[in-house]
């Protein structure tokens, strides 16, 4: 089953949406958990959407982050406000990027592109991205108790460094922020394939997906798939990684190894020409040219 990420998807978890930058809220019977903090001005959507499922008075325990890029933590230092006590676990990497002045500026400049949301943000609060401290450095093998939910944290990378998964055994969920790709397209039919930081990372991330056999899978943007959609879905999205390697170095080949046209002329090709891709086209151009460069470096072209 493949449906979009907003509202309730299991007893236990919920999708907030927008669905194309969900955040997801995963209720235990002691603790209550968020995985992700989507884009800085859906932060006051989704303050009232947890509080209204949570009532006034259930606690948000913690914020999860699965990596560092603007869309998953753009709330984070806005919900640790609004919600006191607020733990938030990352990386530790992503603790560093979140001092650097330098990077909450490229944060601050992607996350303005996104006028179509300022309508959520009718009271016009400031919800510029600014420094956050990081509570709980997460890595591999922790594990946290929300009461007869267990969330096991897996460093996944390959879509970035800092790239986290977050397993629930008990149901069988599989949050993997982008470490597994995205679906895109009007009806999210194709996986857009999301290496950025390594190729071989990230296959060796989507084989231990593979292997675990997850139930549902929470995506990081748009989609959540179950049953036998999220197996197929880890599969496809193998085999897409593995094409898409081909696809850049053929484009590399016949722009005679340069990077940046070969990436002007596969952004047109695939973006504008075939079109279905919901992320901002400068995003997308972005991390196409990232990939494209860590092809190049591979492939020897
Ligand atoms: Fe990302």
């Amino acid at each position: 089953m493949r449906r979009q990420a907003k509202g309730q998807i299991h007893e236990r978890i919920t999708a907030i949406p927008n669905a194309w930058y969900p955040i997801y809220l995963v209720r235990g019977a002691e603790k209550n958990l968020v995985i992700d903090a989507g884009v800085n001005l859906l932060g006051p959507r989704y303050r009232n959407d947890i509080r209204e499922i949570l009532g006034d008075d259930q606690p948000l325990h913690d914020l999860f982050l699965t990596h560092s890029h603007y869309d998953h933590i753009g709330a984070a230092g806005y919900l640790k406000e609004h919600f006191p006590g607020l733990q938030i676990g990352a990386h530790e990497r992503l603790a560093n990027l979140m001092q650097k002045p330098s990077v909450l500026g490229l944060m601050n400049g992607l996350s303005a592109n996104h006028v179509d949301l300022l309508k959520y943000n009718a009271a016009g609060v400031d919800l510029t991205l600014r420094p956050f401290d990081i509570d709980i450095a997460l890595k591999q093998g922790d594990r946290f108790d929300l009461g007869g939910l267990t969330c096991c944290v897996h460093e996944t990378p390959g879509h970035t460094k800092d790239s986290l998964s977050f397993y629930f055994p008990e149901i069988q969920a599989l949050f993997p922020g982008e470490s597994a790709g995205v679906l895109q397209g009007r009806t999210g039919s194709e996986i857009q394939v999301e290496f950025l930081s390594s190729y071989q990372d990230y296959i060796d991330s989507l084989q231990w997906m593979i292997s675990l056999r997850p139930e549902i899978i929470c995506l990081g943007h748009g989609w959540v798939v179950s049953g036998k959609d999220a197996e197929d879905f880890l599969r496809r999205s193998l085999a897409a990684t593995y094409h898409y390697r081909e696809l850049i170095e053929n484009y590399l080949s016949s722009a005679g190894g340069n990077a940046q046209r070969a990436t002007e002329e596969m952004a047109h090709a695939e973006y504008d020409v075939k079109g279905g891709i919901f992320q901002e086209k400068i995003s997308y151009v972005t991390n196409l040219n990232a990939q494209v460069r860590h092809i190049a470096g591979l492939s020897g072209l």
